[in-house]
């Protein structure tokens, strides 16, 4: 590795704390490995511990701040990284304290949860699966890494790419849904925009793959809760999506809050140890999430905070967040011979290797700068970007008697409680997103795209969740006179996110009362629902005319929304999980078990004793991979190259897919492959390749896929990761229902 000579510009601006002026100096620095060793070796055991040790500033906590003032512990030199301090002036002074305070003058790693945007916020994540579109993610991603970049961030606790099957556990909201190759996709694909090609670039981040592992199986949809499952199951639908992570160079892991199988995540040797550094190589830093260790007490694995933290460091966690155990007792712990030296020098490396590659030991300020960010903070491309991708994300579940796009010609009621809603419409976890006066409502988006047109009226008519009827006849008369209803609902922005999870998911408060008022009037209604999870809406879809799934779509969300409505854009996103008919039915996902009695249908004679409910169908409201577009798409001459292909051969599988509607669209075409038998069951369906399509009105694309020996592998009866020979159907088609399918021989 080169030896880098780094010009430091010099900033001189005033900050507070005496409003010291600060110069950067000329540094040249050693390789990497070379540098590390050589500071270590001249660090205390104790300041390598201390390496380890982050505490939260003053901003947004989720959870108990662990005693003493943060700026006291980095005084006495005793911290490593700070989370939630963010912005230039204040990441900078806080440096600048550590700096001047501290023996060896180590920088602080800056983390924040810059989960779906910065300041400029991107629809939430499992809006931004729905797109289908991983160039998509990356370009949010990339845009939230150049914000918080500019604002002396240096590390996000993003992305999360948590498996969620239960739309109960509300942190569904922060994923990319129930499927693993969907997932596979939107991890990279975010460790890709985070982190860029270098960082040690002023722009590019630290990303982190959370929470390691299976946090959203948490039993019963309860947040936090227990998880236990076999490690098959562990490895085929949980793991894939952070081993990808891992391979696309991810720097940084969360440990989940949960147990799996009785071992807590933030102590579990098999999962830090032996899988993710010792079969994936993975050299980053593991970080916990916060309080994790001290949790362990609670859970009844740890006897107190000292034993905690020592089967922490045992298992593998190299950096702890809040709860300050390490800092406390990891000492003792060592002096007692409970932990190795080669552990704590193992964790303290880490950590110095990542502030290296992020170019902190060149220069510690160099991405707390004023005049940055205030250029790059709502550029307008950033801005232009939040709007595209936000179309992209939502899904389109109704549009009976092509009620949608709307006319502007048409007198149109807007009502529903967040109609003019901005605070929501950015959603949970937006960071550092304005949530008033600046994203736009649906409001002020169909204001914007009919400019003056006063034919519409906004009314709120109900609140999210409450009892009030008092606004809702004003609203009512609004829209007797209306062509159309436009009913903005959904869920207030805390409604999912972390522990908000939830036993019914139906569309809060009065709002379902309201709608049925609404109809009586007899005329057509279309229903846009702003919200973090996949909600019950059987009723909405048999009595609403259209419904277009908006999610929390972010800082322009309201003009994707009004563009949406109107016909500017064409939906083209696809649902990333399942929506339930009742919440009875979760957790519901489409790559499920045929069962010995397998699920004919609710009215089918031969029904009776079988793997079911008696009142309702096995099946979801809407599947997986569903959405409609304002154009119809048909799919046709579906071909395979062989109906036989040995181990290392490729089969090629084809489909022709017309555009026969009346607008210029796109469409996901899936493709997906059932393993027809095993040494061990095998899914009804699994996802293993998309691709989204542009289609002109009119026209017919051919799209291919190419399935081998290595898209067939799995978990066996003896554990290995590999294919069986055997006979497999392939299914292509606009979403997971399809049976649209070729098949073929894996012969050996
Ligand atoms: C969450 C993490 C988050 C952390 C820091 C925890 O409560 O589970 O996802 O990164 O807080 O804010």
């Amino acid at each position: 590795m080169k030896t880098k000579l780094i010009v430091i510009f010099l900033v001189c601006t005033f900050f507070g704390y005496g409003q010291k002026k600060q110069a950067n100096k000329v540094v040249k620095i050693k390789p990497k490995a070379e540098f590390v060793a050589e500071l270590m070796s001249k660090m205390t055991v104790e300041e390598k511990i201390y390496q380890t040790v982050q505490f939260t500033s003053d901003g947004t906590v989720t959870g108990p701040k662990s005693g003493d003032n943060f700026i006291t512990r980095i005084q006495q030199g005793k911290v490593g990284s700070i989370l939630n301090a963010t912005g230039a002036k204040e990441t900078r002074e806080i440096q600048r304290i550590n700096l001047e305070n501290s023996r060896l003058k180590i920088p602080l790693l800056f983390g924040h949860d810059v989960i779906h945007g910065y300041k400029t916020i991107f629809p939430i994540n499992l809006g931004m699966a729905s797109s289908w579109d991983p160039k998509a993610v990356e370009l949010a991603a990339r845009v939230a890494a150049s914000e918080a970049s500019s604002a002396g961030v240096h590390w996000t606790f993003a992305p999360m790419v948590d498996i969620a099957r239960d739309a109960r556990w509300s942190r569904v909201s922060e994923g990319s849904g129930e499927d693993p190759f969907l997932g596979i996709q939107m991890a990279i694909a975010n460790v890709k925009g985070f982190q860029g090609a270098d960082l040690s670039k002023n722009n590019t981040i630290l990303a982190c793959a959370k929470h390691f592992a299976a946090y959203g199986a948490a039993e019963a949809g309860r947040d936090y809760n227990t998880v236990d499952m076999s490690e098959r199951v562990l490895r085929e639908t949980y793991l894939p999506a952070f081993k990808a992570a891992a391979e696309a160079g991810v720097k940084t892991f969360m440990t989940s809050f949960n147990e799996i199988s009785g071992v807590p995540s933030t102590a579990n040797k098999f999962l830090l140890r032996n899988v993710l550094k010792g079969e994936w190589n993975f050299d980053g830093v593991v970080v916990t999430d916060y309080t994790g260790i001290t949790e362990l007490v609670a859970h009844g694995f740890a006897t107190d905070e000292k034993n905690a933290g020592e089967l922490a460091m045992n298992a593998g966690i190299d950096m702890e967040m809040v709860g300050g155990v390490y800092m406390n007792f990891l000492k003792k712990s060592y002096d007692e011979g409970k932990v190795s030296l080669a552990q704590i020098d193992d964790a303290c490396k880490r950590i110095l290797n990542v502030k290296y590659d992020l170019g902190l030991f060149e220069d510690p300020y160099r991405y707390s700068d004023v005049n940055r960010e205030k250029e790059t903070i709502y550029k307008p491309e950033f801005l232009n970007a939040s709007l595209e991708v936000a179309k992209k994300s939502l899904v389109l579940l109704k549009n009976s008697n092509q009620i949608l796009p709307l006319k502007s010609s048409q007198k149109i009621a807007f009502v529903g409680p967040l109609v003019s809603d901005e605070y929501n419409m950015i959603g949970s976890w937006a960071a550092l997103g304005d949530r008033n006066g600046f994203a736009t409502s649906v409001k002020e988006g169909v204001v914007n795209y009919l400019r003056k047109s006063t034919n519409a009226t906004f009314d709120e008519g109900v609140e999210i969740q409450s009892v009030n009827r008092d606004k809702m006849q004003k609203a009512l008369d609004n829209a007797k006179n209306a062509d159309v209803i436009v009913a903005v609902m959904g869920e207030r922005e805390n409604m999912s996110g972390e522990a908000a999870s939830q036993t019914t998911i139906d569309l809060p408060g009065l709002q379902k009362e309201f709608l049925a008022e609404l109809k009586k009037l007899g005329k057509p209604i279309v229903l846009v629902l702003l919200n973090g999870r996949p909600l019950t809406l059987t009723w909405e879809n048999e009595n609403m005319d259209a419904i277009l799934e908006a999610w929390w779509p972010g800082t322009r969300g309201g003009d994707a929304i009004a563009q949406t409505l109107f016909g500017a854009n064409n939906p083209n996103g696809k649902l990333p999980m399942s929506f339930p008919r009742k919440v009875g039915q979760l957790p519901l996902y489409y790559n499920h078990k045929n069962t010995g009695r397998p699920y004919l249908g609710l009215s089918d004679p031969e029904q009776k004793y079988k793997s079911q409910y008696t009142d309702v169908g096995n099946s979801p409201l809407y599947p997986f991979g569903f959405g409609l577009s304002y154009t119809t798409f048909n799919y046709s001459n579906l071909k395979i190259s062989s109906d036989k292909i040995n181990f290392n051969e490729k089969v090629k599988v084809s489909v022709d897919v017309s555009n026969t509607g009346n607008y210029d669209g796109q469409e996901v075409v899936q493709l997906y492959v059932r393993d027809l038998v095993g040494s061990v069951t095998r899914p009804v369906k699994e996802l293993k390749g998309f691709e989204k399509i542009d289609l002109k009105k009119g026209e017919t694309k051919t799209v291919t896929f190419e399935i081998s020996s290595e898209d067939l592998k799995f978990y066996t009866l003896d554990m290995k990761y590999e294919a069986e020979a055997g006979r497999f159907d392939v299914f292509i088609g606009t979403n997971s229902d399809t049976e649209n399918k070729v098949s073929f021989e894996l012969v050996k």
